[in-house]
């Protein structure tokens, strides 16, 4: 015991990375437990700025362990990549800092194509996917036919499954056949570099989660994506592939509900997606201008994974009560209250109107029908940066955090102010 996890409320990009970071100053154990390398976790480590997509934020302290869980599909490249990469800034990624559960998914360049052809297949009516295969690698583990990490112990027969994954999905494709089987081998032989590199790194992940709760441990679970993401809850088709919530943490780390002790929900303090979809708040012109940035600084909101410039929108107390609902929050982190600075009125939607003829508001469910009803709150001027305690916040912010609390029924206890380490308030709402 116990387990704290942090996971997005929203659609992604809410700053999970940012605070598992200080979360994971006291944390033993660091696990992301869902997605691949769609995801993009930026944080701000004095003056670098660590950008991460498999590795949890954790292994930036140099006292964790980092484990990538098996709920995850791993590009075993970008794997290699990102390893090098934060070796080369001088953080330690050696074996006994970070495993690779040995049942996480493979994603092969099959499929990094299929998700090209699937997405231009769709035409106008695009998911918007990363492209980085997320949603075909877990297509084929729900078809009982995928590749797992674990396969890496032998690199030769590795090399040969990925060569028949490549040459099979080709085979299937309308494309010359013949003309692409050279690449097929050329990516089986690419494959076995990569596992032979990753081979040391392989583990029982589920293993080494239990068995450090059982030691009075503090895992750390690092959500990836956000609650309207997920798979069966989030607003489908418009979603990931994987389980993005509080459940499917326990699913892809492998571990009971006993061990539960914090659910963090982390929440933006306005409303972003990359990608299509419903988005009942969407701001257009020039207040969604300047609440993305210029794409200057580098917290703009412009994908971290694909530099795509987000969907921008007023912060959704109803779609934050439904995060809630789905992953039973225990806490939230509000990140990005700076942001806020210098904008009067905040517009809060607190409820969605109902429709004329109908007996209640849109569901969830049902969000293309949904119209914002706002609480305008008052903003205030100052830069909140330098502030570290809740007094050194002016009182309409202190506000806004109050009615973002009051809305979500769940107590705000840290407060983002910036993208370093130190710009964050701490709070007890007792
Ligand atoms: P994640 O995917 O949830 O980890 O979020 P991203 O890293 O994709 O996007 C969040 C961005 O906002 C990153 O660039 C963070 O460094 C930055 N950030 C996080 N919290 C704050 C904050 O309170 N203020 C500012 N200005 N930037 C923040
Ligand atoms: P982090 O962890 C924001 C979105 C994509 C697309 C949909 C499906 O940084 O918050 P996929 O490639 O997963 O099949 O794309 O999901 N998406 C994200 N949006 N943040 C993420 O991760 C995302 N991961 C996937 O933009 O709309
Ligand atoms: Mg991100």
């Amino acid at each position: 015991m116990p387990l704290d996890l942090v996971v997005g409320a929203q659609w992604g990009d809410e700053g999970k990375g940012r605070i598992v970071d200080r979360l994971a100053a006291s944390a033993d154990l660091v696990a992301r437990w869902g997605g691949g390398d769609n995801a993009g976790h930026s944080v701000t480590v004095g003056d670098q700025v660590h950008r991460l997509h498999l590795i949890p934020s954790g292994i930036l302290h140099p006292h964790t362990v980092c484990l990538l869980g098996a709920g995850m599909v791993i590009h075993p490249g970008r794997l290699v990549e990102e390893i090098c990469q934060l070796q080369a800034a001088g953080v330690d990624v050696s074996p006994a800092r970070l495993k690779l559960s040995a049942a996480a998914h493979v994603i092969t360049p099959a499929h990094l194509a299929l998700d090209a052809a699937q997405e231009a297949g769709r035409g106008a009516g695009q998911l918007g996917t990363t492209r980085r295969g997320i949603g075909p690698a877990y297509t084929d583990k729900a078809a009982r036919r995928g590749l797992r990490a674990g396969a890496m112990r032998s690199p030769e027969e590795f090399s040969r499954q990925v060569t028949d994954s490549v040459s099979g999905a080709a085979a299937a494709s309308p494309v010359d056949h013949a003309s692409l089987l050279p690449e097929a081998r050329a990516a089986g032989q690419e494959y076995a570099q990569h596992a032979e590199f990753l081979l040391p790194y392989l583990a029982d992940t589920g293993r080494l989660v239990d068995e450090a709760l059982s030691q009075g441990k503090l895992v750390l679970g690092e959500g990836a994506q956000g609650t309207l993401l997920d798979l069966d809850h989030g607003t489908y088709p418009y979603v990931t592939s994987s389980c993005t919530t509080t459940a499917g943490a326990l699913a892809g780390l492998g571990i009971g509900a006993q061990h539960l002790r914090q659910v963090i929900g982390v929440v933006k303090c306005f409303q972003t997606r990359v990608g299509a979809g419903p988005f009942p708040t969407e701001l257009h012109g020039d207040l969604a201008d300047r609440l993305r940035g210029s794409g200057d600084r580098p917290w703009d909101e412009f994908g971290t994974t694909t530099g795509r410039p987000r969907r921008i929108g007023w912060l959704d107390a109803v779609l934050l009560r439904y995060a809630h609902r789905i992953n039973g929050f225990t806490a939230l982190a509000l990140t990005k209250l700076d942001i806020l600075s210098g904008l009067d009125p905040l517009c809060l939607c607190s409820e969605y109107r109902r429709q004329a003829g109908d007996e209640a508001a849109p569901e969830v469910s049902d969000l293309e029908r949904a119209s914002p009803v706002y609480l305008a709150l008052p903003g205030w001027q100052s830069d909140l940066q330098p502030a570290r305690a809740w007094e050194e916040l002016p009182a309409p912010a202190r506000d806004f955090v109050l009615e973002v609390e009051r809305q979500a029924g769940v107590p705000i206890r840290l407060i983002s102010v910036g993208p370093e380490r130190q710009q964050l308030v701490e709070r007890d709402p007792r």
